[in-house]
């Protein structure tokens, strides 16, 4: 395995920003670039697959989205419930399994039926895990988990948290990449992000596609993760582990 395929990130996470911006730019309703996101999403699962990622999580609407208008709501909610029915021959056919993440509770019964229908079709699948944040927020996660925890009248360590936060099927991202040009996190994985390495692209999302994502990849595998360690104690400890494989 040549250097390069060994360091694809695990697990990508991405801020999918700019849609509203997309459509604004062509005089189109904003609803026109979410369903363009919709397209640019599908794409970029077949590119993960393709390079080798196996974790793929995405934030498709967040607990303060539903301060926007509200048709636009309306329509996010709709395009949601469409997507998940449309999208699930081909997540099936490309081993991609799904899993939904955020608050399903204030979700109308049409998207929550979606959504669990889309996740028992896909829960065989190995290839690829999708999961799509939709009515989440870091913050919530956070205080859904510790209100498990004290249900249960368990201690809260960050050990425990990790086990309740609702990424807990994955490892934390490796690579976080947030498109639409901002340099903000807007309440994403505020917990499991501690380590990611960051990426902006100035790409709308509607926009970003093969070379834009092959960008963050080898930007990323110009990093060096850290961890709290020192430089010099990272690259020993690279150099040992090549030593030990030879012999
Ligand atoms: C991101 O695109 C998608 C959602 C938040 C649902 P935006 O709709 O935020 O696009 P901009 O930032 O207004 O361009
Ligand atoms: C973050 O984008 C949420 C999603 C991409 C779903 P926003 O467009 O809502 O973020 P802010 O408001 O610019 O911080
Ligand atoms: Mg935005």
């Amino acid at each position: 395995m040549t250097e390069s395929l060994k360091s694809v990130p695990h697990h990508i996470a991405i801020v999918m920003d700019g849609n509203g911006r997309w459509a604004q730019k062509r005089l189109l309703p904003r609803l026109a670039g979410h369903k363009k996101g919709v397209d640019a999403l599908r794409n970029c699962v077949a590119l993960c697959g393709e390079r080798g990622v196996r974790v793929l999580t995405v934030f498709a609407f967040s607990s303060e989205n539903w301060k926007r208008p509200e048709d636009e709501v309306s329509g996010l909610m709709g395009l949601m419930a469409s997507a998940l029915a449309k999208e699930v021959t081909s997540l099936k056919a490309n081993g991609v399994r799904l899993h939904c993440v955020g608050n399903r509770s204030q979700l109308g019964e049409k998207v929550r039926a979606g959504l669990e229908d889309a996740e028992a079709q896909t829960a065989g699948n190995e290839r690829l895990i999708l999961n799509v944040c939709f009515n989440y927020g870091g913050r919530w996660d956070i205080a859904q988990a510790a209100e498990r925890l004290c249900a249960q009248q368990l201690p809260i360590t960050e050990e425990a948290l990790t086990e309740a936060m609702s990424l807990a099927h994955v490892p934390d991202p490796d690579l976080l990449i947030r498109t639409g040009g901002e340099m903000r996190i807007s309440n994403f994985l505020l917990w499991q992000a501690a380590y990611s390495e960051l990426y902006f692209s100035e790409a709308l999302w509607p926009d970003f596609g093969a070379k834009e994502l092959d960008a963050a990849i080898a930007d990323f595998q110009q990093r060096q993760r850290r961890f709290g360690k020192t430089g010099e104690q990272i690259v020993q400890a690279k150099s040992n582990k090549h030593s030990s494989a030879k012999h």
